[in-house]
């Protein structure tokens, strides 16, 4: 539990951003770990559904037009390779840079760091192609990284797929280390 410093009665504990720490972030916020890793809430679902004969014919059932979450990933794990069938939007907020580890269809490998400090080369917001096998880790040593996705057609953990070692490995090859290092399962 943190120590609050106390000065006439103001607490200036949270004046200063470096010591937020993950617990108070997950405490903060109502964070639950996810099964890919990390801690996330959700913050948005729309009220407004998109039925089943209008959605691309690989989803079943209707969805909701949108939703978001926070997503918290700390440095001493890593959110695990998974895929969704929708595009996910990425929001950097607080703490560390990620990065995001994508294989895409056709077995090509990238990795894109996203960040606030445009000034070197990091891009706040990211989409993740819809399909696409991907993972991310915290850019710092002993730190943590908040940030938002938001997904349309809104999220459904039917639409959500853990990848297995085994299976990645075997659909690509190439790519041995670093799905033996981003997976769990
Ligand atoms: N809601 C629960 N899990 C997730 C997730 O992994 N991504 C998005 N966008 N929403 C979620």
């Amino acid at each position: 539990m943190r120590r609050k410093i106390y000065f006439a009665d103001i607490d200036f504990s949270y004046i200063f951003a470096g010591m937020m720490t993950k617990e108070l972030i997950i405490q903060k916020l109502q964070l639950l770990p996810h099964p890919e890793g990390g801690y996330y809430r959700e913050t948005y679902r729309s009220s407004e559904e998109i039925g089943a004969p209008w959605l691309p014919k690989n989803y079943r059932g209707k969805r909701n037009c949108s939703t978001c979450i926070y997503f918290l990933l700390s440095s001493d794990t890593f959110s695990a390779f998974h895929r969704i069938r929708q595009d996910e939007i990425w929001h950097c907020y607080d703490g560390s840079p990620l990065w995001i580890h994508e294989i895409d269809r056709d077995g090509k490998y990238c990795k894109t760091l996203i960040g606030r400090n445009i000034a070197d080369g990091q891009i706040p917001q990211y989409i993740v192609p819809a399909g696409n096998w991907f993972a991310a880790t915290v850019y710092n040593p002993d730190d943590y990284a908040l940030v938002g996705c938001t997904v349309s057609p809104g999220f459904d953990f039917l639409d959500f797929e853990l990848a297995s070692r085994g299976d990645l490995i075997k659909a690509f090859p190439q790519h041995i280390e670093i799905i033996a290092q981003l997976t769990r399962i």
